[in-house]
């Protein structure tokens, strides 16, 4: 009797040594491999699956066959609808990095007012002024060491337009840095309007 059950497991063993391809042999604890609530990223095809020990094996597929019915070729996900905006880009700013000629058509949200100006003149301080300088020249303290700080009544930078500003303030440009990551949206906008009273000194 010994022998019997010893062949018997041996066959089994076997059995499952028959994997290749596509094929993963058989599985002998298949709920270890196969959800069975919906995957998000799987995208199950396969009806056979689990049928091995298919509770119920009339009805088509396998007891692991978790494909969702509903959506196109049975993917769990859907994808984003058509012209779907990621989240997390700066709405309603989203003009890519190098495209610093179309970012310059686009005008400032903001109203000017003193109160803006203010706050702006604030921002500049905590923001640019170490390289700028208190007057836009390009001589803050980090400026004078720096080098290259372009003044902003200079013929380069005078006649800038808002949305130039905005986008060398959120992207950078050249040896400046993006300060995107640090400044909010409107308060980017606000720094721009301080910014042109500096250029029509
Ligand atoms: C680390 C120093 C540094 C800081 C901080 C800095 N800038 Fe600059 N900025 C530069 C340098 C250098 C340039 C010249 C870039 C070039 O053309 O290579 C420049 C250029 C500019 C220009 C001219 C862009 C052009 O079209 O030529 C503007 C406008 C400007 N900065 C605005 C700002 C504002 C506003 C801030 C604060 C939010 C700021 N910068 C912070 C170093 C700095």
């Amino acid at each position: 009797m010994n022998k019997v059950i010893i062949n018997l497991l041996f066959c089994i063993v076997l059995i499952g040594c028959s994997a290749k391809d596509d094929y993963p042999g058989v599985e002998y604890a298949p709920n270890m491999y196969h959800s069975v609530p919906y995957e998000p990223l799987s995208q199950v095809k396969d009806e056979e699956i689990g049928s091995w020990l298919d509770s119920n094996p009339n009805d088509g597929h396998g007891e692991f066959y978790n494909s969702n019915p509903y959506n196109p070729y049975g993917m769990t996900m859907l994808e984003p609808v058509p012209n779907t905006v990621r989240r997390g880009t700066s709405l309603p700013y989203r003009i890519p990095k190098d495209s610093l000629e179309v970012a310059a058509l686009v005008n400032s949200p903001i109203e000017d007012s003193d109160e803006v100006l203010k706050e702006a003149k604030i921002l500049y301080e905590r923001f640019c002024i170490h390289c700028h300088g208190e007057k836009g020249m390009g001589d803050g303290l980090v400026g004078k060491v720096y080098l290259g700080v372009t003044a902003y009544n200079s013929r380069a930078v005078k006649d800038k337009s808002e949305g130039h500003i905005f986008h060398v303030i959120t992207h950078g440009k050249g040896r400046m840095w993006g300060h995107g990551s640090q400044i909010s949206i409107e308060d980017r906008w606000k720094i721009v309007k301080y910014v042109q009273t500096l250029q029509k000194q």
